[in-house]
Formats: structure tokens, sequence, C-alpha cells
């Protein structure tokens, strides 16, 4: 018979430190927000899943991040979310944010990728299926299509909200100018954007080059980070080559040749930075981001309890800036 969860008392005893306001919404999130991508599809341990999701939700973690593809194999991320909101997260629906995305394949034929409306109507609906809700917290277009045209897209997803289907939007990886054009469109009806997602790190600035998270700051629009770790680079991971077990080792998104002696005696340098300020290299690499400009949360990933343990330590963390790189 399968533990009964019980959600920690004591889960928002640090409400002070762990929520920022995203954009100007209503809606609070917390700094440190957990992803699916990775570690809880069909073919992970479940058990080891909802001890994550146990984890976070126990520390005030209270916005979990999926996409319709999320696996492997595709879609399973979300059949785990269902599984979890069956078997522990029911009680607690109106304490979780919860967002997914469709925007890259999902399933065969012309109406299973992109940005159309088709596509992201009958992507929504599915996913809401396997995750048993009857809506969600945030829906993204999870990338941008330059084929469709971008009123098709934005009104999709004006109509998702005003369906009820999802109480916010957000999209992804659009650039810049595509930002600006969903942020009046939206806003002019009554839909407002209410975050961009990109990816920002150490290792990765392109969101701040191309003027993301300013553009988000300056108009009310929230941004979350994925991949605030560059999928475990900037931990303690790989600092001496690539370890049995971990992402690089078996996943195809991370790929042994990134792995360069340069980048390699970069991350031992800012190793050195992270010890002589007490903390770990992913606790010093999550709290420069959330020291940027405009940023709401960082959307990490975990393989194991002890990973987001140690992450969250960041949330108290000094802040970090690059004057000291
Ligand atoms: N919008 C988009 O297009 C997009 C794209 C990518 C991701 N995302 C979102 O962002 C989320 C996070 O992405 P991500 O998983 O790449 O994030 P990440 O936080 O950069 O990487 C997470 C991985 O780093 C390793 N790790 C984490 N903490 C560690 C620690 N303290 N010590 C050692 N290793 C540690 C683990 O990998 P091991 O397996 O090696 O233990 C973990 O799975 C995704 O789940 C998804 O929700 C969105």
């Amino acid at each position: 018979m399968k533990e009964i969860y019980s959600a920690d008392a004591a889960r928002y005893d640090d409400s002070q430190a762990l929520y920022r306001r995203c954009g100007r919404s209503g809606v609070m999130l917390p700094k440190i927000s957990l992803g699916f991508w990775h570690n809880f599809g069909g073919a992970d341990p479940y058990e080891r899943s909802r001890a994550i999701t146990h984890y976070a939700f126990d520390h005030g973690i209270t916005h979990f991040d999926l996409a319709n593809n999320y696996g492997p194999p595709y879609g399973s991320a979300e059949e785990t979310m269902g599984n979890l909101m069956k078997d522990d997260f029911g009680p607690f629906r109106d304490e979780l944010f919860i967002s997914t995305k469709a925007g890259y394949d999902m399933w065969q034929g012309p109406y299973g990728n992109w940005g159309s409306r088709k596509y992201l109507f009958a992507s929504l609906d599915q996913s809401l299926r396997r995750m048993n809700l009857d809506y969600v917290d945030l829906f993204y277009s999870h990338r941008y299509d330059p084929e469709t045209p971008l009123e098709e897209t934005l009104q999709a997803l004006v109509d998702i909200v005003k369906s009820g289907k999802a109480l916010y939007i957000g999209i992804s990886r659009w650039p810049l100018e595509a930002l600006k054009a969903a942020d009046q469109y939206l806003k002019a009806r009554d839909v407002p954007l209410l975050i961009y997602q990109g990816r920002l790190n150490l290792l990765d600035r392109e969101p701040q080059t191309e003027g993301i998270p300013d553009y988000c700051a300056d108009n009310g629009i929230g941004f979350i980070s994925f991949s605030p770790l560059a999928q475990g680079l900037l931990t303690d991971r790989y600092l001496h080559g690539i370890p049995e077990g971990s992402r690089m080792a078996h996943a195809r998104f991370l790929k042994s040749d990134k792995l360069t002696p340069e980048l390699i005696a970069y991350l031992q340098r800012l190793n050195s930075i992270a010890t002589t300020r007490n903390e770990t290299l992913a606790e010093m690499a999550l709290a420069w981001i959330l020291n940027q400009k405009g940023i709401t949360s960082v959307l990490v990933g975990a393989s194991s309890t002890s990973q987001l343990e140690k992450n969250m330590k960041c949330v108290h963390a000094e802040p970090f800036s690059d004057s000291e790189i």
C-alpha cells in the first residue's frame, strides 16, 4: 500500500524569503520552481519522482513546470503529474501553480506541432486529461512559430484563458520583437502576458543580450529561467569529468563534447569562488540569476531530493554579481 502524503505544516514558514511577485500580476511564485523535463517520465522510478515533489512542496515550492512532450515517452511526465494529483496532491490543488506547454512535436501529422490554434487547443485538452486537472494555472506557447500568423497563436491563447482551461498565458523562447507584439496584443485583449520562459544562466546570457529580461521588467511581465544550472554543468557534477548516472552520461540533450578543457577550467574557477563564499557552485549560480534584473524564479531540475535541498539554499545566498568573477 502507498504511503499517505501529509504535507509539512511548516511549508510556508519561509514565505518572506521564498516568494516573488510575477511581473505586475497578482501571482507570487517561488524563487525556485521545479521542472519535469527530466526525471519524471515513464522510464523514471515513480517513487523517486514522488519523493522529489514531496520535498519541493514541503519546502514551499508551489510551482511545477511541465510540457506536453516531457518524458520520455512524450506525455509521460504529465501522466506522472496526473498520478501525483491522484495519490498525493489532490487536496492541495489550490496551493499549486502548474504550467504546461505546447509548441514542439507531440503527435504525428500536420496538427501536432508548432503554433496553430488547432494544435494548441487539442494539446491542452490532452495535457489536462493526462494530469487529471480541470485547468492549468499557466499555459505556454513553447516556441515561436515563424509560419503561423502571430495573431492566430495569440488569439488561441486568449481564447484558452477565456475557456477557463488556463488561468494565465506565457511564452517561451520567442524573439524580442515577437515578445513585444505578443505583449501588445494580449494587453489589448485583457489577457496580459504573465511570464516569459527563457534560458539564462552563467554560461548562457543570450536573453539578456537580446534585451528580454529588461523588456519584461519594464513592462510588468515575469521572467523564469530554465536550465539555470546549464543542465548540471554549473554544479560540482562535472568538475573532474563525466560521472556515471549523470545527464551527460545518459541523456541526448547534454553532449559530452560540450565539456571542453576550457569549460572545465572556467567551472573550476567558479567553484573556487563559491568555496570562498562558503557556498556550492550550484547555489552561487542560482543566486547570480536571482540577482539579475527582472527575474522572478529559477526553474531547476533534480534527479534527487538532496540536489533540490542543496539548490534551495540559494534563496538565502548573498547576491552574486559579475564583478566577482
Ligand atoms: N522552455 C523550454 O524550452 C525549456 C527547455 C529546457 C528546460 N525547461 C524547463 O526547465 C526545467 C529545468 O531544466 P534542467 O533540468 O535543464 O535544469 P538544470 O537545473 O539546469 O539542470 C538540472 C540537472 O542538473 C543536475 N543537478 C541539479 N542540481 C544539482 C546539484 N546540486 N548537484 C549536482 N547536480 C545537480 C541534475 O542532473 P543529473 O541527472 O546529472 O543528476 C539535474 O537533473 C525543465 O524541467 C523544464 O521544466 C524548459
